[in-house]
């Protein structure tokens, strides 16, 4: 187990199943020893991140620091029209995917989550443009963009009802991302047309930004809510310590 000092820093470098079974009794009690030691002492506890593999994923190290236990996925945020333009204008959405993925060094987005913004203050008018571009100028975008391998999964983040009901009658779009909470279920009702229509849905705010927390649910209790439905299958959760992170992962293990 080479064991390094690099400043304030130590790097450890081991791996409990490449000790030889045929090794000593003390060699074999050791490792016991230091694997106990890795799961029962409170400060490494606090300054370690699980990941659990799913089959696909991999480790990757870099000059002997670990990056990531999970192939990463990328989710591209765009917004065309973005606040204040004049209708949906295909050629700057395709411009702009390509604008990111050569900024990102990347050659395809895992999923694009595209937002008609324009005037959210007029909805009627963001909605109607959206059905009537729909199954043409849209319809046209998305199916470049897939067939160029530029982008896997196209979702909405819709910012209205009405305007999720017209994205689940698109066939080229494959998933809604959308708030989900205890506390904000304006979408609820959706859900099932969502499933029905074959979509996937991406879940935001499952903590309502921690609102959930003051009116006394607790992490387990959001996180059965949020994947209650069989139609959500991700959400996406932001926390700043190592302690809540630890609270989401045994959280979602136990929610339902
Ligand atoms: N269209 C979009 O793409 C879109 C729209 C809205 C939001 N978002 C993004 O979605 C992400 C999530 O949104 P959000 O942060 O508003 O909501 P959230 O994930 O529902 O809640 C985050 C809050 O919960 C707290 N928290 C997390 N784990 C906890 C625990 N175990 N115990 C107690 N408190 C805990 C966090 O506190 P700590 O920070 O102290 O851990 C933070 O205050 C953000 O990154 C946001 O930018 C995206």
């Amino acid at each position: 187990m080479p064991v390094r000092r690099n400043g304030a820093r130590v790097f450890v470098n081991w791996n409990y199943y490449c000790v030889d079974p045929g090794a000593p009794a003390s060699i074999q009690n050791l490792r016991e020893r230091f694997r106990r030691f890795l799961y029962e002492s409170a400060g490494v506890r606090e300054k370690t991140i699980g990941v659990k593999l799913a089959r696909g994923d991999a480790v990757v190290w870099k000059d002997e620091e670990l990056l990531s236990g999970i192939a990463p996925k990328l989710i591209l945020k765009l917004a065309v029209p973005h606040f204040g333009d004049e209708g949906f204008d295909g050629a700057r959405l395709e411009r702009r995917i390509e604008e990111h993925c050569a900024a990102l060094g990347v050659s395809q987005i895992d999923c694009m989550q595209w937002m008609w913004r324009a005037d959210l203050k007029d909805d009627q008018r963001r909605c109607n443009e959206f059905r009537e571009l729909a199954t043409t100028r849209i319809a046209s975008v998305a199916a470049t963009i897939k067939s160029n391998g530029r982008v896997v999964c196209f979702a909405c983040f819709p910012y209205t009802q009405a305007f999720a009901d017209v994205a689940l009658d698109c066939p080229w779009m494959e998933a809604l991302v959308i708030y989900r909470n205890p506390l904000e279920r304006e979408y609820d009702h959706l859900l099932d047309k969502a499933l029905g229509a074959g979509k996937q849905v991406i879940a935001l705010r499952p903590f309502a930004a921690g609102r959930t927390f003051e009116s006394g649910l607790t992490v387990k209790d959001a996180l059965s809510h949020c994947f209650a439905h069989p139609i959500v299958r991700s959400a996406l959760i932001s926390f700043t310590s190592p302690a809540h992170l630890a609270e989401i992962e045994s959280g979602l293990a136990g929610s339902s």
